[in-house]
């Protein structure tokens, strides 16, 4: 087993009506009739977006990117996306899903690349927002927590590749190592 990397912050329940919260949130803005394409941040959004992509019950597309800027605990500052190379959004009705925003300085690169190739409407929904370290400050239209600037892994979070795989999140704890 797998042992806890410090205090449980988001329990598999929370998670589960934070995500039916966004869906229906979602569902609500975009009527089935209504075009809708899905942009997916890696690699930390994986199970946040595999479960509330499941929860959105139209007909829907999407892509992956892969985006990254923290190496340990602190945000690099330096982003690095890939995958955007393929995708066209032109004209289209697009929700970007991210696990947390913190500083913003991944989403304000990704966002601004996505907003140069012209779609209908951009939209962003993230799993957590940290209020704590914000640099650029950005407003996600779909929030499924906020909380200050605690580090979290577990649910596709991660300290340096470890606990993606834990179904709850937990508050990284150093001196729990
Ligand atoms: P930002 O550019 O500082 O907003 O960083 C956002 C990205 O950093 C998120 O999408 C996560 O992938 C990662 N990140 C930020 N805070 C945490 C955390 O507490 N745990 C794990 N990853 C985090
Ligand atoms: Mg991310």
């Amino acid at each position: 087993m797998q042992p806890a990397p410090g205090k449980l912050t988001f329990s598999k329940q929370q998670i589960d009506a934070a995500l039916d919260q966004l869906a229906a949130e979602i569902m609500h803005d975009f009527p089935a009739q209504k075009d809708l394409h899905i942009i997916i941040t890696l690699q930390g959004s994986l199970f946040f977006a595999a479960d509330l992509l499941r929860r959105l019950d139209r007909p829907l597309t999407y892509d992956l990117v892969r985006a990254s800027s923290y190496i340990g605990r602190m945000s690099s500052g330096a982003v690095l996306l890939d995958g955007l190379e393929h995708i066209d959004i032109t004209g289209r009705q697009v929700v970007v899903v991210d696990d947390i925003l913190d500083t913003g300085l991944t989403l304000s690169v990704l966002l601004q690349e996505l907003y140069m190739r012209h779609p209908l409407s951009l939209r962003l929904c993230v799993l957590i927002r940290k209020t704590g370290n914000i640099k650029v400050p950005i407003t996600a239209d779909y929030v499924g927590f906020t909380m200050d600037k605690e580090f979290l892994v577990g649910y596709g979070l991660d300290h340096n590749g470890q606990y993606r795989n834990l179904p709850e999140i937990y508050t990284y704890d150093p001196l729990t190592k």
